[in-house]
């Protein structure tokens, strides 16, 4: 599995394992985060091409990175770019904006930070409450008629958004939280992606790490970790239970559990590319594994048991 694979109908052809950026920007000793610039290096030096980024990660410094790694070393060409838009800041308080003059403005304040002439994927980051979904995406038309972007994609957005918005056919890619612990939007849209080849990419794949293996009843949880419904109990110890029923597949392909949870994403037919975030490279390099990995049928199903649709973190 490890070939490129091309996004839904935009042509687009990305590593299956692309890099979330959302903590690039966040280079800080005391909790292992690495500086973004050198995890981008090393991911295209191992085969990754695919960099999922937003205006809000950092509020532009994710993409000020990103746009300042490549044109260093070269390598705008070598990369497929996906970004996203629609927060602003209005008198200090954040908004979401989707008008077609606010998102054309982002898509150029975007396309400076990135140091680049296009962008191969750009996303309304969130629907707002007033702008017509067709309205919205007529302004992304126009940009990619102008060469700015080269396909259409949206985050966040409900059934009956995305249906309005795809009214003339124009999304390619459709990013939305998806996890073994949340598979709402398996249920809901799988089949209509399936129906007008668009592409899903699911967010929040490790579901604050707890899919990646690395909680067992003896992990000391921060504070901070103890306030959030998941790493409370029956919860978190239901969840640690049923990933301990997985691990054995982990075993059986040499890999961290997490790989096993990614190629289940990728066996999906609408999933074509997953985006884990990665703290350091040590992180991004074990994920990139996961392209190797072809679960049979039968394992599918069986983590399907263990993970039921109806299972929904609360
Ligand atoms: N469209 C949207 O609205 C939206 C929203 C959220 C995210 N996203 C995108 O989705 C990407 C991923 O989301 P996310 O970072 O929030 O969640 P995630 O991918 O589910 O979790 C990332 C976390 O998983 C852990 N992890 C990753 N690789 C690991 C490994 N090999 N071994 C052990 N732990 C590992 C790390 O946890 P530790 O930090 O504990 O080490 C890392 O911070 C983001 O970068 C962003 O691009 C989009």
């Amino acid at each position: 599995m490890s070939e490129f694979v091309t996004l839904g109908r935009s042509g687009l052809k990305v590593h299956p394992i692309g890099l979330g950026a959302n903590k690039i920007s966040d280079a800080d000793a005391s909790t292992n985060t690495e500086y973004g610039g050198d995890i981008l290096l090393d991911a295209i030096d191992k085969g990754l091409n695919f960099i999922d980024t937003a205006f809000i990660y950092g509020d532009g410094k994710s993409e000020s990175i990103i746009g300042n790694t490549l044109k260093k070393n070269n390598l705008r060409q070598d990369v497929v770019i996906a970004t996203k838009g629609a927060h602003e800041y209005v008198d200090g308080e954040l908004t979401l904006n989707n008008s077609p003059e606010f998102l054309t403005k982002q898509v150029e304040n975007s396309l400076q930070r990135l140091q680049t002439d296009y962008i191969d994927l750009y996303y309304i980051h969130f629907p707002d409450e007033h702008t017509p979904k067709a309205e919205a995406i007529g302004a992304l038309s126009r940009l990619k008629e102008q060469g700015k972007i080269r396909s259409i994609g949206v985050s966040n957005f409900s059934f009956d958004q995305i249906k309005e918005a795809n009214v003339h056919q124009d999304i390619d890619v459709v990013q939305d939280e998806y996890n073994l612990l949340n598979q709402e939007a398996e249920s809901k849209v799988f089949q209509y992606y399936q129906e007008h080849n668009i592409s899903f990419i699911p967010y929040f794949p490790f579901a604050s790490g707890l899919l990646a293996g690395k909680y067992d009843q003896h992990t000391q949880l921060t504070a901070r970790q103890k306030s959030r419904p998941q790493f409370q109990d029956p919860t978190y110890s239901d969840i640690l239970g049923k990933v301990d029923q997985i691990r054995p597949l982990a075993e059986k392909y040499q890999t961290g559990l997490q790989n096993i949870v990614l190629a289940y994403y990728l066996s999906k037919n609408v999933v074509d590319a997953v985006i884990p975030g990665a703290r350091n490279r040590k992180q991004m390099e074990q994920n990139l594994e996961a392209a190797k990995i072809q679960l049979t049928e039968d394992e599918c199903k069986f983590i399907a048991s263990v993970f039921p649709p109806s299972f929904k973190l609360k």
